[in-house]
């Protein structure tokens, strides 16, 4: 995958700007606050189908200005000509996009095209950091090459809105939930079985590159392991068994009615899923040290790439944005070796000597070579 230029205008800093980047490393050379982050964000709206940053899609049009322009052009291996993909978005108005010039209604048919790794400093806290962030990290991952992982999720999040908003009218009058939230149950029963199995799969995987990665980084023989924890708590291997999953989210939901009450929220589904990672059969978010656990949040990093080039046959475009001085030399070095064969775009503050690399220098949203 090649992200191979794109135009932007009126997003954030950036009034009028087209880039270009190399197959190899790219590096955005500037001072704080003048568009570098503004670049990446841009560019990774394309896999995520939003900015990475959470805010409120208006909020990267340019102050001041109505609407923005993204324009981005990439090749993958499925074809050999460069492809195109186009966003608009519009105070006020739906977002528009545009897949080589044929419109596209749901972003869940945009992501998929445009794949790329985004590795940011709060990435560094992947494992100290509560459940949410895990499984983020898992849905964004999952969802650039399993679309129906992507359209389970949409809907799940939809279902569990309108349990949640049952569930609270509920503590003032009980009869509301009769005949509806066992629908509701079961729905949400259905995708989060599907959704557990797709975790469940990728976190084994992940697991495998993760212990590869860790040992050669830290020269140590230790045992990791990544396990996915389900709130339905059953085993690894149970997971692949969608009707086993259901059933028993289910059962969990339909008995226990009365807490849920009490707690005005759906208690058990995978939005309450977690990744519990163990070096040496211990919690490495409890007992490992802040450098296992970086080198274990890069290896999570990492593996993420490789698992997305042994699904699609095509390595996604990674984006380091700040990382690099973040780390420290030994992992620095670690992390630039095992990118060689693929495309890079970093955002750095100061000069690297990165060997051979497009250098674009970026001044208050303007970018030149
Ligand atoms: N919607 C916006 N319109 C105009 N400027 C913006 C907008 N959003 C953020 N900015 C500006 O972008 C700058 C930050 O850019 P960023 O790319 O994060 O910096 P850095 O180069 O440090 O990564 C800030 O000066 C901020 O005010
Ligand atoms: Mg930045």
């Amino acid at each position: 995958m090649i992200c191979v230029s794109i135009e932007l205008k009126n997003y954030r800093n950036i009034e009028e700007a087209r880039v270009s980047f190399d197959e190899g490393v790219n590096v955005l050379i500037g001072d704080n606050a003048q568009g570098k982050t503004n670049l990446l964000e841009g560019i990774y709206t394309f896999a995520m189908g939003k900015s990475f940053r959470g805010v409120k899609e208006a909020d990267v049009i340019r102050f001041g200005e109505n609407e923005a322009l993204l324009s981005l052009s990439f090749e993958n291996s499925l074809r050999s000509d460069a492809q195109n993909l186009k966003m608009h978005l519009k105070k006020g108005v739906r977002r528009k996009i545009e897949l080589n010039g044929l419109k596209i209604d749901k972003i869940g048919d945009m992501i998929g095209h445009f794949r790329a790794v985004l590795f940011c400093p709060e990435h560094l806290s992947l494992i100290k950091e509560g459940p949410s962030m895990r499984r983020n990290y898992l849905d964004v991952a999952i969802s650039q090459f399993r679309p129906v992982y992507l359209r389970s999720l949409q809907r799940y999040s939809a279902i569990l809105e309108q349990r949640n908003k049952l569930l609270k009218n509920a503590e003032e009058d009980r009869k509301t939930l009769d005949g509806t939230i066992e629908l509701w149950s079961e729905q949400l029963a259905k995708e989060a079985a599907l959704i557990a199995s797709f975790r469940a799969k990728y976190v084994s995987l992940v697991g495998e590159a993760v212990e590869k990665y860790f040992s050669e980084m830290t020269g140590m023989r230790e045992r990791v392991e990544m396990q996915y924890l389900g709130s339905s708590k059953q085993r690894y291997e149970e997971y692949s068994d969608t009707a086993l999953t259901e059933k028993r989210y289910f059962e969990l939901l339909t008995t226990n009615i009365d807490r849920e009450i009490g707690a005005g929220s759906t208690l058990w589904g995978t939005h309450k899923d977690d990744i519990e990672i163990l070096i040496n059969g211990k919690s490495a978010r409890v007992f490992g040290s802040q450098g296992q656990q970086r080198s274990l949040a890069l290896a999570m990093k990492l593996a993420e790439g490789d698992i997305c080039y042994e699904e699609t046959g095509d390595r996604p475009v990674l984006l380091l944005d700040d990382v690099l001085s973040e780390l420290d030399g030994t992992r620095r070095s670690f992390l630039l070796s095992k990118v060689k064969d693929r495309q890079v775009i970093i955002t750095s503050c100061e000069h690297i000597d990165y060997g051979c690399a497009k250098i674009i220098n970026v001044e208050n949203g303007k970018y030149t070579e």
